[in-house]
C-alpha cells in the first residue's frame, strides 16, 4: 500500500525523506520517489523498483533541500513504472503531489483539464491532483487546495508542495491516514506513524476532511472548508515494530481490523450514486461478450479458492450462467471443457501463485476470456489477464489471508450484479436491496470485531483440542472450509469443514465426546436441515458452538451450546461476516498456543511453485 513521508525543517531532507520511505517497506510497495526544493527549484526523482534503485540513483544526482516529500507507490491506476510512480507534477513543473487512495472522478476530471490545455503523462489518478492544484492556483497554495479537494470523490490523502510558496507544505486527509508529526524547527507528515518516529513521539492524528499547513515553525490544522481547528497532540509511546503494527500485536490481527476499509475501498466508485446499479469500468468485456457467455470457471488456490465457492453461487444466483470451480493445481491436468464461450476467472490475492498462472494460461491457450481477480495490481495474473478486478485490501502482509480474502467477497458480489445488470437476470429492486446491504456491512464487520473477547474465550477453549468440525450448508459450507483451513494453518489443530448434511454419510463416528463442532447457520431457507444435523452431532457428545444471523438466536440457541450473533444481513452476503468470527478464533488459538501467528510453519505468502 501507498506510503507517505514528508519534511520541511532544516536538515537535509532527502535522507529523511528516504528513511522514513524504509519505515513503510513493510507496507509493500513497487516504486518510489521524492520531490525536494533544491537550489534549482522543486525537483523530483522517482523510479520504479525497491528504494534501493531510488538510492542508486540520488547517489548519483542527489536533492538537496531542507522541504520535501516521499512516496512509495503500491500501483492502483497504472502499472509499476518511473512514470506513474509519485510525486506527481503538473505541466509548469512547480507543483508537486504524493497521494494515497483513489480519486473516483479522476476520468472526468483529466478530461476537463484536457480540454483546458493540460498535458498528462502517466496514467495515474494521482496526476490529476497536481494539474487540479495547479489549475486551481491563484496565489495560495492552501485555498487552491481546498478548492481542489471539494471537486475530487473518493479516499485520499495528500501532501503538496509548490515551488511558488517554498515555505509551506500542505496535507490533506479524506478517508486516508495521515498523521503529522510536530518536531523542533521541523515538522512531518506520514501516512503512518513509524515514517516519522524517528525524529518525533508528539503527532496529529488527522480526520476526514482536515488538512494541516507545515511549516518550519509550526502547523496550522484546519478544515478542507478553511476552518481553523485545534487538536491534542497525541504522543505515541510504542515501539517501532509495534507502530508498524498500528499498535495491533500481529498483521494478522491488524489485517482483520482493517476488513471495513477494505470492502469500503473495493466497492468505491463502482457502485452507481442512487445505489441502483453496479458499474465496473475498468473491464474492457462488453455486453455483446457478457451476454455470450455460456460457462464460467473459477480456478484458484487455498483461501482465494474458498472466496470462489461463495463466487460460485454468486454468479450462479445474479447471473443464471452455471459456474465450475477448481483448485488450480488440479485444472489443467484434468482437461477440462474450455470454450471461447467460457469466461474463466483466476482468483489470486499475490497474482504470482504458479498454479493459478498456469490455469490462467491453460484457459487462454483454449480460447477462453481470462478475468483476474487480484490485490496486485502489476502482478503476473494480472498482466496475463484480459480483465482485472483489483480487490483495494492494500498489501496483506501475515502469511494467513483474511482482508484478501473478504475483499474477493465483495469482488464476486461486485461482478455478479454487473452480470445481473447486462443480462437483466434479477430485478432492479432485488439489486439495489443487496447494493444496500453490502454498503452496511463494513459497520456490521465492526460490529463482530467488538465482539473479539467472546471469541478469544471460545478460541482458547477450543485449543486444548486434537480435532474439530465446521459445519455449514450452502454458501455457510465455503465459509465453513475456509474456517477450517485458517484454523490449520496458524493453530496447527486438525479440523475438518463438511456440507453439515454429509458427516452422516461416513465421518459421525469421528463425532466424540465434548469434540468441539462449528455450525455456521445463517441461511434462513436452511435453517431446519442444519439444526437437524447439529442435532446429530450434539447426540454423539459433540459441544456445539452455533454462528447465527442475529433474530435467530432464540431458534437456534435451542440446538446449541453456545451461540455468536452476526448482525443480519441477505442471505448471499453473509460469508463477509459469518468468516470473520472464524478468523478471530484461529486468531486467539494460534496466539493461545504460542505459535507464530504472522509466519505459520511450511507456509508461503506467495507460492510460486507448482
Ligand atoms: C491461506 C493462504 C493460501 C493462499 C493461496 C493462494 O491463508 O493464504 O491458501 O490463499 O496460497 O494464494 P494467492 O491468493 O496469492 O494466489
Amino acid at each position: 500500500m501507498c506510503g507517505i513521508v514528508g519534511y520541511i525543517g532544516k536538515r537535509d531532507s532527502q535522507d529523511i525523506l528516504i528513511e522514513g520511505l524504509k519505515k513503510l517497506e513493510y507496507r509493500g510497495y513497487d516504486s518510489a520517489g521524492i520531490a525536494v526544493f533544491t537550489a534549482n527549484g522543486l525537483e523530483i526523482s522517482k523510479s520504479k523498483g525497491r528504494l534501493a534503485v531510488l538510492e542508486d540513483k540520488l547517489r548519483d544526482e542527489p536533492l538537496a533541500g531542507s522541504v520535501g516529500i516521499g512516496h512509495t507507490r503500491w500501483a492502483t491506476h497504472g502499472k509499476p513504472s518511473d512514470v506513474n510512480s509519485h510525486p506527481h507534477t503538473d505541466n509548469s513543473a512547480k507543483f508537486s503531489v504524493v497521494h494515497n487512495g483513489i480519486v473516483e472522478n479522476y476520468l472526468d476530471l483529466k478530461d476537463e483539464l484536457t480540454a483546458k490545455g493540460h498535458v498528462f503523462v502517466s496514467e495515474t489518478d494521482t496526476e490529476v491532483i497536481s494539474h487540479l492544484v495547479a489549475d486551481e492556483y491563484d496565489g495560495n497554495i492552501v485555498e487552491a487546495v481546498q478548492r481542489a479537494v471539494k471537486r475530487m470523490r473518493g479516499a485520499f490523502a495528500l501532501g503538496v508542495l509548490t515551488e511558488f510558496e517554498p515555505e509551506k507544505l500542505v496535507a490533506v486527509r479524506f478517508a486516508s491516514p495521515l498523521v503529522i508529526g510536530i518536531g523542533e524547527g521541523e515538522n512531518f507528515i506520514g501516512s503512518d506513524i513509524p515514517a516519522i518516529l524517528e525524529h518525533t513521539r508528539n503527532v496529529y492524528i488527522l480526520n476526514d476532511g482536515e488538512m494541516a499547513v507545515l511549516t518550519r515553525d509550526g502547523v496550522e490544522l484546519m478544515t478542507t472548508e478553511g476552518e481553523f481547528i485545534s487538536k491534542e497532540i497525541y504522543h505515541v509511546d510504542w515501539d517501532l515494530v509495534t507502530a508498524e503494527k498500528a499498535g495491533f500485536d500481529h498483521f494478522m490481527l491488524k489485517e482483520i481490523y482493517e476488513q471495513p476499509k477494505a470492502y469500503r475501498d473495493t466497492m468505491l466508485g463502482r457502485i452507481a450514486d442512487d445505489g441502483k446499479s453496479v458499474d465496473l469500468k475498468e473491464l474492457t468485456m462488453d455486453a455483446d461478450y457478457i451476454k455470450s457467455i455460456r460457462k464460467v470457471h473459477i480456478v484458484a488456490c487455498g483461501t482465494a479458492y474458498h472466496a470462489g465457492m461463495v463466487g460460485k453461487t454468486v454468479i450462479e444466483s445474479l447471473a443464471r450462467i452455471p459456474v465450475e470451480t477448481d483448485v488450480a493445481s488440479e485444472y489443467r491436468y484434468r482437461s477440462p471443457i474450455i470454450t471461447p464461450d467460457t469466461l474463466v476467472i483466476v482468483v489470486s490475492q499475490s497474482g504470482e501463485t504458479a498454479d493459478t498462472l498456469a490455469a490462467l494460461r491453460e484457459a487462454k491457450r483454449n480460447g477462453a476470456r481470462v478475468l483476474a481477480i487480484t490485490n496486485v495490481v502489476g502482478s503476473s495474473v494480472a498482466r496475463e489477464a484480459d480483465d482485472v478486478l483489483v480487490t483495494w485490501a492494500g498489501p496483506e502482509i501475515a502469511v494467513a489471508s483474511t482482508k484478501a480474502y473478504t475483499s474477493q467477497l465483495i469482488a464476486f458480489y461486485l461482478f455478479g450484479l454487473h452480470l445481473a445488470g447486462v443480462l437483466g437476470t434479477k430485478a432492479e429492486a432485488e439489486v439495489a436491496a443487496l447494493i444496500s446491504a453490502m454498503h452496511e456491512l463494513p459497520e456490521q464487520v465492526e460490529a463482530i470485531l467488538e465482539q473479539s473477547a467472546v471469541l478469544k474465550q471460545v478460541a482458547e477453549s477450543i485449543s486444548s483440542h486434537k480435532n474439530l468440525f465446521f459445519i455449514g450448508r450452502g454458501v455457510d459450507y465455503a465459509v465453513a472450509q475456509e474456517g477450517s483451513l485458517k484454523l490449520k494453518e496458524i493453530s496447527y489443530i486438525h479440523s475438518e469443514a463438511y456440507a453439515a448434511g454429509e458427516l452422516k454419510h461416513g465421518t459421525l463416528a469421528l463425532i466424540e465426546d465434548n469434540i468441539p463442532v462449528i455450525a455456521l447457520v445463517t441461511q434462513e431457507e436452511l435453517y431446519e436441515k442444519t439444526l437437524s444435523n447439529i442435532k446429530e452431532v450434539k447426540a454423539r457428545g459433540a459441544h456445539v458452538l452455533g454462528i447465527a444471523n442475529a433474530g435467530s438466536e432464540v431458534e437456534v440457541s435451542k440446538s446449541v451450546d453456545e451461540l455468536f450473533a452476526i448482525p443480519k444481513t441477505l442471505p448471499l452476503l453473509s460469508p463477509a461476516l459469518s468468516v470473520v468470527p472464524l478468523q478471530l478464533i484461529s486468531y486467539y488459538a494460534s496466539l493461545a498456543l504460542g505459535h507464530d501467528v504472522d509466519k505459520p510453519r511450511n507456509l508461503a505468502k506467495s507460492v510460486t511453485v507448482e
